[in-house]
């Protein structure tokens, strides 16, 4: 699975466009429009082909960026350079990436959490608590079990169809409960949290996802 994974993923990063596109959701570009990045440092974990790496480092964010497709990081290494953008690639699986303990100012973790064995998991979302500096800012987006990509996997473990469900269903190895996100960073100031089934036309064929996004913040006193 995870090698079939990283095939597909580096198959889709290798076309010309950016798969996803470089837009990035609206509740994380409303949040840091506004904000001076230039003395901070990012994280965004399965980048992809850094979409939201490049928004921060864009503002003058330093962002280490970790996936394990090497067409992704390409892609956004050739942005970094063109750009003079301040952007670190680390090539690997998240398992073997180090978290240095209060490092990063924001950390990013988009369509990453769900894509994780359930073991893995809980080891990353500590990783991301003990990483994050204490004031510092964390966005999450993560599929729910409102997702049309739920309901087949639970009929057919791995299966994929087209139409309304994502071209990538196959790879998620959990679809988040109601509020499931929220309770795994309790003790973080949680200031936006959405849950709801929205259309996506940004890859593929149009589908829908069942989607939980979180902004956050490591509380001081930590
Ligand atoms: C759905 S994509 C999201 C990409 C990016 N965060 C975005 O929103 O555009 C999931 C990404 O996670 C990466 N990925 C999945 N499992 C991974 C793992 N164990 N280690 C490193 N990268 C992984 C994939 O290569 C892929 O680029």
């Amino acid at each position: 699975m995870d090698s079939k994974s990283k095939k597909t993923f580096n198959s889709f990063y290798s076309k010309e466009d950016f798969y996803y596109g470089l837009e990035v959701r609206p509740e994380f570009s409303e949040y840091f429009n506004d904000k001076a990045l230039s003395e901070k440092v990012g994280l965004d974990l399965g980048c992809g082909e850094g979409r939201y790496a490049i928004f921060l480092a864009r503002k003058g964010c330093r962002v280490v960026c970790v996936d394990r497709s090497k067409a992704g990081l390409d892609k956004l290494e050739e942005v970094g350079r063109t750009e003079s953008l301040q952007i670190s690639p680390r090539l690997k699986g998240i398992a073997d990436f180090t978290f240095m303990e209060n490092s990063y100012d924001i950390i990013v973790a988009a369509t990453i959490l769900d894509h994780l064995d359930n073991d893995l998991r809980p080891r990353i979302v500590e990783g991301i608590k003990s990483s994050l500096k204490p004031g510092g800012t964390l966005y999450a987006n993560v599929f729910t079990v409102q997702d049309p990509g739920y309901r087949v996997k639970k009929a057919a473990p791995c299966s994929m169809e087209s139409g309304d469900i994502s071209d990538t269903s196959a790879f998620m190895t959990h679809y988040f409960e109601h509020d499931e996100l929220k309770a795994m960073f309790n003790g973080f100031e949680i200031f936006y949290y959405y849950e709801g089934v929205e259309q996506d036309l940004s890859h593929g064929s149009p589908h829908a996802h069942g989607w939980a996004s979180m902004l956050a913040k490591k509380p001081l006193d930590t």
